[in-house]
């Protein structure tokens, strides 16, 4: 068995006003594609940018997080930004704050080849225009020359999508990366994270609202909810025999599986605030299967799951 790429234990990130993510745990092996699904606001953002240290200024950051083998959360300002682009690479939702505006984007993506060893100027740029190609930008050698306004928002996303997987790097982190896209361009990166999966053996954590994406992505799947995972598994699995009832609520929720736009839309009632504390298992405010113990203490997650009663689904 070899080892994880990426092994999170316990990682706590709080604020001031609360603690968002509590007590994550969950490993990333080479070359996996792992789904993360759960609710807006469940933590799933401020877990993937934990990896890169990517968060607000006020956020304190519990646990461990370990790069094969290496704890992230013991590294140096350099050793980070060394692991950035090379080793790990992430794509956001929103593409306008990872591109400086000043510089062209060609530029920027032989920049970070450069920055991680590619030196000769006619490999960059014929690399940087056959990537552009593969994310589906047309006219690639001219539109490398372009500023980040002179793109629009998908083009941009498509860009980020190629800086991102540029170097080949071990770890490849999408939060909602095709969120904002129409379903062609959606369908482009999608399958430019395949084909970098299959060529480079780049594992991937996807985190997406889209069933229909994780259900011919991901391999596995990780549901979350308030700020813990509630249950982790294969993602057939998951989806046709889930154990956890927010996760069957969830599915419930989505119209049908099969289908392209099967997106997963809230479920009744509302997460709880973190900033309030709730006793017992956090779903159970809105579990109908909810018992006297799941109000008092809350269950582990215990062979993928987080629920003391485990109902017949
Ligand atoms: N700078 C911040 N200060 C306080 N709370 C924050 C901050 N950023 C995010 N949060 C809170 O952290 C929680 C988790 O957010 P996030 O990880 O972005 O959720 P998700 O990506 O699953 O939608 C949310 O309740 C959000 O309001
Ligand atoms: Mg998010």
């Amino acid at each position: 068995m070899s080892e994880p790429v990426l092994s999170i234990r316990d990682l706590h990130v709080s604020f001031p006003t609360a603690t968002v993510v509590q007590g994550v745990s969950f490993d990333v092996m080479p070359g996996e594609i792992v789904g993360v699904v759960g609710e807006s606001g469940s933590g799933k953002s401020m877990t993937a940018r934990s990896v890169l240290r990517l968060l607000p200024k006020s956020a304190r950051l519990g646990g461990s997080i370990r790069f094969r083998g290496q704890e992230v959360l013991d590294m140096s300002p350099a050793d980070i930004r060394a692991m950035r682009g090379a080793l790990v690479s992430m794509v956001f939702q929103d593409p306008m704050t990872s591109f400086n505006p000043v510089l062209r984007i060609g530029d920027q993506i032989a920049e970070a080849m450069t920055l991680h060893g590619q030196k000769d100027r006619k490999t960059l740029s014929d690399r940087v225009a056959s990537l552009l190609a593969s994310v589906g930008i047309g006219n690639p050698k001219a539109r490398a020359r372009a500023y980040p306004h002179e793109f629009s928002g998908g083009m941009r996303q498509r860009a980020l999508t190629a800086m991102a997987v540029a170097n080949g790097p071990a770890l490849l982190i999408a939060d909602e990366p095709t969120t904002a896209l129409d379903v062609t361009v959606q369908d482009q990166i999608l399958q430019l994270m395949r084909d970098l999966n299959a060529t480079s053996g780049t594992a991937i954590l996807l985190i997406t609202h889209n069933i229909a994406v994780v259900a011919s992505l991901c391999r596995r799947l990780i549901v979350m909810y308030a700020g813990r995972v509630v249950e982790d598994g294969p993602t057939d699995e998951v989806l046709t025999a889930p154990r956890h009832p927010y996760t069957w609520s969830l599915l419930q929720s989505v119209p049908r599986l099969d289908r392209a736009t099967g997106r997963l839309v809230a479920i009744k009632g509302q997460p709880p605030d973190p900033a309030e504390p709730l006793a017992g298992c956090k779903f159970h405010p809105r579990c109908p299967w909810v018992e006297e113990r799941c109000t008092r203490d809350e269950p582990p997650l215990e062979d993928g799951v987080r629920c003391w009663v485990r109902p017949a689904l």
